[in-house]
């Protein structure tokens, strides 16, 4: 069995200017958060090195996307070097509304996550079905298909990526998996990264779920075996975040 750290990121979106960056840094700082949790939050691109500087240092920073090259003529885009520059360490791709409002692909999202490993930073790397998936029974040829190709660009090279499973359905729906839900999807990926790349990435990757997540749901999710953290959204701009950071204690 791996030795997986409860995981809780705080994903801001397009929110929050200054006022509420500070705010939201505020109740952070103040905590208290678990120190059995590891603590990521992710601002706008163009708050990243305004929150470093502001944020304690328990607390990571990610930012929400970068691009899959060092530097270039890619107008708009940020690279990990520059994320790194920042004193950030992590960054999300793949975040289903890159993949359904920007049109980021599967190949794509392989590319980044390799570039943005061979600079050096950890990455939180989503995946999840539609609700049409889900429905018509193909939430794991869909989640599985995601993940191979990841493994297609980083082979074995696991040791900084913490998977996100995020149905899209429950993204900003209210929606939540149930917790049998999300277990049963973490479970069969767990045992399906057994098979197609080792039993010890399988054991010691963390699967974190995302989708709707507060305060009054983040217990009962965060007790099942396969559940090793969050993705939070909404909440994440919330005081109420310092309790689902705290939903393992
Ligand atoms: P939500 O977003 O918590 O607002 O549903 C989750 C996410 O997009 O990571």
């Amino acid at each position: 069995m791996g030795d997986r750290t409860f995981f809780v990121g705080g994903n801001w979106k397009m929110n929050g200017l200054k006022p509420k960056i500070d705010e939201i840094i505020q109740f952070l700082n103040a905590g208290p958060l678990s120190d059995k949790t590891e603590v990521v939050v992710s601002p706008p691109t163009i708050y990243l090195d305004y929150a470093r500087q502001k944020l304690n240092s328990n607390i990571g920073v990610a930012a929400q996307n970068c691009y899959k090259a060092e530097s270039g003529a890619f107008t708009g885009d940020i690279s990990p070097g520059m994320i790194k520059d920042c004193s950030c360490d992590w960054v999300i791709l793949g975040h289903s509304e890159r993949r359904n409002v920007f049109g980021e692909n599967d190949e794509l999202i392989g590319d980044k996550t390799k570039c943005a490993l061979a600079n050096g930073l950890n990455v939180i790397a989503c995946i999840g079905e539609q609700l049409e998936e889900r429905e018509a029974n193909q939430t794991m040829d869909v989640v599985c298909k995601q993940t191979k190709a990841l493994i297609e660009k980083i082979g074995d090279n696991w040791g900084k990526v913490v998977l996100a499973y995020e149905p899209v359905w429950a993204i900003g729906t209210g929606k939540t998996a149930s917790p049998e839900q999300a277990q049963e999807v973490h479970a069969d990926l767990r045992k399906w990264l057994a098979k197609n790349t080792s039993e010890t990435i399988a054991q010691n990757v963390r699967i974190i779920y995302g989708g709707s997540v507060n305060a009054a749901n983040c217990k009962d999710l965060a007790a099942k075996g396969d559940i090793d953290g969050f993705l939070v959204g909404g909440a994440s701009l919330k005081p109420d975040f310092v309790k689902i950071v705290n939903a393992k204690e």
